[in-house]
């Protein structure tokens, strides 16, 4: 039984844990820095590395911890090596390297958009996908779609113009005066809404279209709630107070508009690419709405476990499995990478 310790701190949580043959999570630790950006209303780079900094010792060594596993018992160190912001990536690269080194076990860097595709793979007694699959990340950094021909075959083949998915969900949450992370919040409101009291743009860019735009959806929301520029309307410069309903109106309207997008971009998908399954990671695959909507899809859809939806650890630990199988290190080298091996 091959042990992994997986470390993540690709954006802003500092996280650790400890995964048998790729499958079994014995530990999964997450120092979340989420309280640490609210008052911004989005992760600041700057406190997110002095974040990472602090927790990361504490993190690895529950993680061991509370999967009864000594370091000495570990048999490779993988880390989220891409993407993310630079300063987060390499408190979690300087820290795998420096544990590989020291206790001569092998590195293995793992893509962090590539993880929260395997990461669905951590459902319990779940069948593994069919392939060729579509691969769909939607997170707060990331909205992109893949073709997958099996779990190391993977290539990008839409993504998003401006802002990720998530980040839409933060962003109409700031506009609604409500917190962060957004997308938690709104869900739960979308819940007591009318997703047809509002009708948001859906922005497809054309008919063969696989890439993504949500800051349209965005703006509309922020026009919505303030007034539209240059049409007579006074502009509200301040918060405005919604009441309960409106706010939950809203919610499901922006919600709906976001779900019949992604849903029409993953029916394309599948038929160009002639897909037997769907394959979703991320944090919005948190969603209920999504999930809901999904029920009825055509293909067998394949979602992570809640735990293992936002960022974690457990998903790239249980990734490098696969490489560790195949002796596919990384070299000590390894270095911190804005963008996704998947990149265009
Ligand atoms: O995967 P993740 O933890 O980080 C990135 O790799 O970006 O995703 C975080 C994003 C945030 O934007 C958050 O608002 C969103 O996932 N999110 C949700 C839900 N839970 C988290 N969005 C919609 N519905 C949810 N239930
Ligand atoms: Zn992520």
């Amino acid at each position: 039984m091959a042990r992994i310790l997986g470390i993540e701190s690709t954006c802003d949580e500092t996280a650790a844990a400890v995964v048998a043959d790729g499958r079994a999570v014995l530990s999964n630790v997450v120092a979340s820095q989420a309280h640490l950006h609210a008052k911004y209303r989005g992760v600041v780079p700057e406190i997110a590395s002095r974040a990472h900094i602090e927790n990361i010792l504490p993190v690895l060594r529950e993680a061991l911890q509370q999967a009864n596993t000594a370091l000495e018992e570990i048999d490779a160190i993988s880390v989220a090596h891409r993407p993310g912001l630079i300063g987060s990536l390499l408190i979690g690269v300087t820290a795998a390297k420096t544990l590989a080194w020291s206790m001569g076990k092998p590195l293995i860097g793992v893509d962090h958009v590539h993880a929260h595709l395997y990461s669905v793979m951590l459902a319990e007694n779940s069948p593994s996908p069919t392939f060729p699959a579509v691969g769909l990340v939607v997170s707060g950094g990331h909205t992109a779609l893949y073709e997958m021909k099996s779990f190391v075959d993977v290539q990008l083949v839409g993504s998003t113009i401006d802002d990720a998915v998530g980040e839409a969900y933060d962003k109409v949450s700031a506009i609604l005066g409500l917190g962060y992370p957004g997308g938690p919040i709104i869900d739960k409101l979308a819940e007591s809404g009318d997703g047809g009291a509002i009708r948001f743009p859906r922005t497809l860019l054309g008919r063969d279209s696989l890439d993504f735009s949500f800051s349209g959806l965005k703006t509309a929301v922020l026009y919505h709630v303030r007034g539209v520029p240059g049409k007579g309307q006074q502009i509200k410069q301040v918060q405005v107070a919604l009441g309960e309903s409106e706010l939950a109106n809203i919610s499901a309207s922006f919600q709906a508009a976001c779900i019949e997008v992604i849903t029409t971009k993953l029916k394309r998908a599948a038929k160009r690419l002639g897909a037997k399954s769907i394959v979703i990671g991320g944090g919005v695959s948190a969603n209920r709405g999504l999930r809901q909507a999904l029920e009825k899809f055509s293909l067998p859809v394949f979602f992570p476990p809640l735990p293992y939806c936002t960022d974690n650890a457990a998903m790239s630990a249980a990734l490098a499995h696969l490489f560790y199988e195949r002796k596919d290190f990384s070299p000590l080298s390894l270095d911190a990478l804005p963008q996704s091996r998947f990149s265009r």
